[in-house]
């Protein structure tokens, strides 16, 4: 047999070595004019200086006055882990699926400005109208975990898993966190797309149809997903891009039927056990709720598991007094915590570390695009390639499906 998947160097993506440059001892998450901003180690989308040297108070002007001009015509949709200065200009926010199923159902808006990441908005592109343009605010807001998976290597994979184990035997299924070509390998393939809001029933889909699933790119949500359906540690294997059958021997994958892309949240898999620990020491009472990012031995030793729209419900739904130690993104936790005041909540991450890439979204960059649109000019719009678009689709649309 010949394989495709060779032992080549392994490439870390910039994304991932950039993800510290917000980390911070000090809790404040201020916005500062771009110009002071963009001092930090990361990439910035290059703007006019003009913006980048507006006050915050100067660009909370100029944002809602374009925003009430464009009112007929756009909406501003955020994620979760956006920043407050961010979120107070958004019309919906929501966790992936629900931001996704939001974007299907707005044709009327001719614009779309999606304050997130790059795979967000390139979904809301696919399940938009044709007549709709998506916008994400800064090009540069990716995601160092959908870049761990390259379309070329995830090709290479699926053709040896099917020359080693015969065709319509394993399902893929992407997470969300993946470009649209990783989703339309999958909606070509008989496979699908999930979030953190339904892995579970899209691997109980994907197994009511064939007996393997190969899971990207996290394999931290893909092992505690397979982990609450059964399957054992010793049927699931780890698929490295970067070595010859992934690193895997050809009985361990025929015996699988579990098996996970390498690759993380490098915010997520910050958290840990000691923190788990030391917050219970101090607060014995204490509920952690953390992401399905996490490692395995977070998410066992957590008393909830669940998206960012279920960690937010579960916790604004908890007792009054009630003590939460939370792992997901900061600018999340912190906000949680303004809109529980009768609650003690805290990230069980002492350092202050957002989504470097979550991050990048400025107000300088919304009032940019907001003022181009004004002025008729159209900037950083996303558009999916029209060759990929119509299977990423059908891995979508077999999401939303979902029961
Ligand atoms: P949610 O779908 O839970 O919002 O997660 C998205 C994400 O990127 C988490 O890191
Ligand atoms: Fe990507 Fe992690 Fe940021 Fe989510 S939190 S967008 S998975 S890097």
């Amino acid at each position: 047999m010949i394989f495709q998947t060779k032992t080549k160097t392994p490439i870390t993506p910039i994304t991932e070595t950039e993800r510290s440059a917000f980390c911070r001892e000090e809790t404040d998450l201020e916005t500062k004019p771009l110009v002071e901003e963009t001092k930090s180690k990361a990439r910035w989308q290059k703007i006019p200086i003009e913006y980048m040297r507006l006050t915050p108070d100067e660009l909370d002007t100029r944002i809602s006055k374009s925003k009430n001009k464009l009112k007929e015509k756009i909406i501003i949709l955020g994620h979760h882990y956006q920043r407050d200065q961010i979120i107070k200009y958004t019309d919906y926010q929501g966790d992936s699926f629900k931001l996704a199923q939001y974007a299907a159902s707005i044709p009327e808006l001719e614009y779309i400005i999606f304050c997130g990441v790059h795979f967000m908005a390139e979904t809301a592109d696919i399940l938009s109208k044709k007549h709709q343009k998506v916008i994400l605010p800064n090009l540069t807001a990716g995601c160092s975990m959908a870049d761990m998976a390259i379309t070329e290597d995830v090709l290479d994979c699926w053709e040896d898993l099917n020359e080693l184990v015969g065709n319509n035997i394993v399902t893929p299924i992407t997470y969300m966190n993946s470009t649209a070509a990783i989703k339309s390998i999958c909606g070509e393939n008989g496979g699908l797309v999930c979030t953190s809001s339904n892995a579970t029933e899209a691997m109980k889909w994907a197994f009511s149809n064939r007996e393997k699933i190969l899971f990207i790119p996290d394999q931290h949500l893909g092992r505690n997903t397979g982990k609450k359906l059964g399957i054992k540690l010793d049927e699931m294997v780890i698929w490295n891009p970067f070595k010859e059958l992934g690193g895997n021997t050809l009985d361990s994958i025929k015996n699988s039927k579990l098996i996970l892309w390498q690759g993380h949240c490098s915010v997520h898999t910050r958290f840990n056990i000691d923190q788990i620990e030391n917050a219970k020491k101090k607060f014995p009472e204490i509920n952690i709720i953390v992401h399905p990012e996490c490692t395995m031995d977070v998410v066992d030793n957590s008393d909830f598991v669940g998206s960012t729209e279920y960690i937010i419900k579960t916790i604004s739904e908890g007792a009054p007094g009630s003590i939460w130690g939370v792992g997901t993104e900061i600018n999340l936790v912190n906000r949680i915590a303004k809109q529980n005041t009768d609650k003690t909540i805290f990230c069980l991450d002492s350092m202050v570390c957002p989504c470097s890439t979550m991050y990048r979204i400025h107000p300088a960059y919304l009032c940019w695009v907001l003022e181009s649109i004004e002025s008729g000019k159209i900037i950083n719009q996303i558009e999916v390639d029209k060759k990929i678009i119509n299977n990423s689709k059908i891995a979508l649309n077999r999401m939303l499906a979902l029961e």
